[in-house]
């Protein structure tokens, strides 16, 4: 019961959080487009700072939250032996990358705030397929559980 109970909170904070990773570079790509129209980028600059602040952040903080408590109850039921698993390293490895991508956008949003170059459209269309492709390897490793 717990342990569904936290992976049913765990993925739901997951989806907020993927939802606000997968967003906020495509309000970049309209905000450089508008650069120079003062009101405009207004507007994306709160979108930005309320999307990180009110969804974002939160949704981290209880994605890692419920997902250190599925490792806890891991631990309990099936020992330590999964924690050098092949799937549980993959995650593991999914979470750094994953984690360090949202201090990226954020110090990046800051860089934007202070009207910074971040960088071109291409290239924040083209690096906005990383953190889809970090959820694609952590859910596999996490259903496939490859290694156990
Ligand atoms: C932020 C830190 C995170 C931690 C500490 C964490 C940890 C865990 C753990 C321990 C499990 C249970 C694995 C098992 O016993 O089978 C789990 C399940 C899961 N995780 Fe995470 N996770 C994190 C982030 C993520 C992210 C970013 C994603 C997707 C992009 C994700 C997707 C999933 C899914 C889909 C499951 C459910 C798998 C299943 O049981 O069917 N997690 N997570």
């Amino acid at each position: 019961m717990n342990y569904d109970l936290f992976r049913a909170l765990h993925i739901l904070s997951v989806i907020a959080w993927m939802a606000g990773l997968l967003y906020l570079p495509r309000i970049f790509i309209y905000h450089i487009q508008n650069h120079d129209k003062a009101e405009v980028t207004s507007v994306f600059r709160m979108m930005e700072r309320k999307l990180i602040k009110l969804i974002m952040n939160p949704a981290m903080i209880a994605a890692w939250i419920f997902g250190c408590g599925l490792i806890y109850i891991d631990y309990k039921a099936r020992g330590a032996g999964f924690l050098t698993q092949a799937w549980f390293l993959t995650k593991i490895a999914g979470i750094i990358a994953i984690t360090g991508w949202h201090h990226y956008l954020t110090v990046t949003f800051k860089k934007l705030d202070r009207g910074e170059d971040i960088g071109s459209e291409k290239y924040w269309r083209i690096v906005n397929e990383v953190p889809f492709v970090i959820a694609i390897i952590m859910v596999l490793a996490v259903t496939l559980e490859f290694g156990a």
